[in-house]
Order: structure tokens, then C-alpha cells, then sequence
């Protein structure tokens, strides 16, 4: 199993944004997590497609943007321009998921459907093939910090029975409460890919975290 560690910016040093980016790419992440907030769909307020545009030039990893914005359209087309890479939606969120969903593919993204914690696997029922990653959260959408929620832990592995069966790459992300002493079993659940703020950003030493992370999934 292929494992990616997602440093969400949501935890980072606002003030220096470009600074914090650098500093988890030479840590040793995997992308940097991107997400986005509009006091609608969530109950806080981020940043939007000028400040992914200004992050750009200052990393080579991938950026991976989660929306959680109502609606989603508008922001897909802003967001592929300001250089995003993955982007991933709450199906919730969008009139149309499938016309979303071939949206983000057709400006050159992947593309994720983002699941909250209360939200049905349902919405993969027609999708799957579509996805690139499937983001579940093991919070509620809106703030860092947040402890994981259990009842995601099986939902996990029955998205990662349906991915199986699915015969396809599709990366399982999961978000929200990601610590270096509970990653192993979410990973144990089926996760792949982990998204982590305060566990990383909140740390002394970035590098030191994301290589004791490491060291728990490679010791799986
Ligand atoms: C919550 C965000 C998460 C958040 C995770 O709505 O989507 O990405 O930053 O933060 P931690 O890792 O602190 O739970
Ligand atoms: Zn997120």
C-alpha cells in the first residue's frame, strides 16, 4: 500500500503562508491540503482561488483543494486556473454531481467526492467510476482541531471494500482528528491518503511528525 500524508494549511501560519508550504514540502509530505471554507455550506471562512494562485509557485506537490463551498461550480473553474490539482466537492453541495464531477476532469484535475461523517455511501453509488479519490470525513466540516469520530473507522473499510471491487486507483483520504498515534488505524481501516492539521502544523518539528506518521504505517 502506497501511503500519502496531506498537510492541511488550515493549522499553518496564515501570516506566512508561503513559508509554512515550503517547510511541510521539505518535511517530506505529500500534497498540501487546501481547504476552503465559505460561512455557508460550513460554518467558517478560509481563503479562495487568489491565495492558491499565490501558493503555486512556492511548491512543487500536488494541491489538493477541498471545497466546502455552496455552490461548487464557479469555484471549480477558479480553482483549476489558480493551479489546483485535485479537487474534491460534498456532493451535498452541488445540484448536479455527475456535470461537477466531469467538470473538474475536464479542466485536468482529479477529482474527489467529499463524504461528512453523517453523509451516505449512496452517493458513490453512481459515481465511483468517476472518482479519482474519495475524501471521507472523520470530523464535521469547519474547523481544525477536531477529534476523529469512531463510527467513521467502518465506514472506511466499507469504501475501501467497494474501491477493491471497483478494479480501479482510486485514493481513500481521510480527514479530520489525524494524529500520529491514531493514523495506524485509520489505515487499518483502508485509508490511504491522510490529511493532518494541527498534528502537523501544530508540531515543533514538521519533519519529525510526518516521519513518526511514516513510521507507524510502514510498521502496519
Ligand atoms: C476540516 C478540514 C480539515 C482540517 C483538519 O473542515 O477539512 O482539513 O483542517 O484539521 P485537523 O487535522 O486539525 O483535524
Ligand atoms: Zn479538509
Amino acid at each position: 500500500m502506497e501511503y500519502r500524508i496531506a498537510p492541511s494549511i488550515l493549522s499553518a501560519d496564515f501570516a506566512r503562508l508561503g513559508d509554512e508550504v515550503k517547510a511541510v514540502e521539505r518535511a517530506g509530505a505529500d500534497l498540501i491540503h487546501f481547504d476552503v471554507m465559505d460561512n455557508h455550506y460550513v460554518p467558517n471562512l478560509t481563503v479562495g482561488p487568489v491565495v492558491c494562485a499565490a501558493l503555486r509557485p512556492h511548491v512543487k506537490l500536488p494541491l489538493d483543494v477541498h471545497l466546502m463551498v455552496k455552490p461548487v461550480d464557479a469555484l471549480v473553474s477558479e480553482f483549476a486556473k489558480a493551479g489546483a490539482n485535485i479537487i474534491s466537492f460534498h456532493p451535498e453541495a452541488s445540484e448536479h454531481v455527475d456535470r461537477t464531477l466531469a467538470l473538474i476532469r475536464s479542466l485536468g484535475c482529479k477529482a474527489g467526492l467529499v463524504l461528512n461523517p453523517a453523509t451516505p455511501l449512496s452517493y458513490l453509488d453512481y459515481t465511483l467510476e468517476k472518482l479519482d479519490l474519495v475524501l471521507l470525513m472523520s470530523v464535521n466540516p469547519g474547523f481544525g482541531g477536531q477529534q476523529l469520530i469512531a463510527t467513521v473507522l467502518p465506514k472506511i473499510s466499507e469504501v475501501r471494500r467497494r474501491i477493491t471491487a471497483s478494479g480501479k486507483a482510486i485514493w481513500l483520504e481521510v480527514d479530520g482528528g489525524i494524529k500520529t498515534d491514531n493514523i495506524a488505524e485509520v489505515a487499518r481501516a483502508g485509508a490511504d491518503t491522510f490529511v493532518a492539521g494541527s498534528a502537523i502544523f501544530g508540531s515543533r518539528d514538521y519533519a519529525a511528525t510526518i516521519r513518526d506518521m511514516r513510521e507507524r504505517l510502514a510498521a502496519l
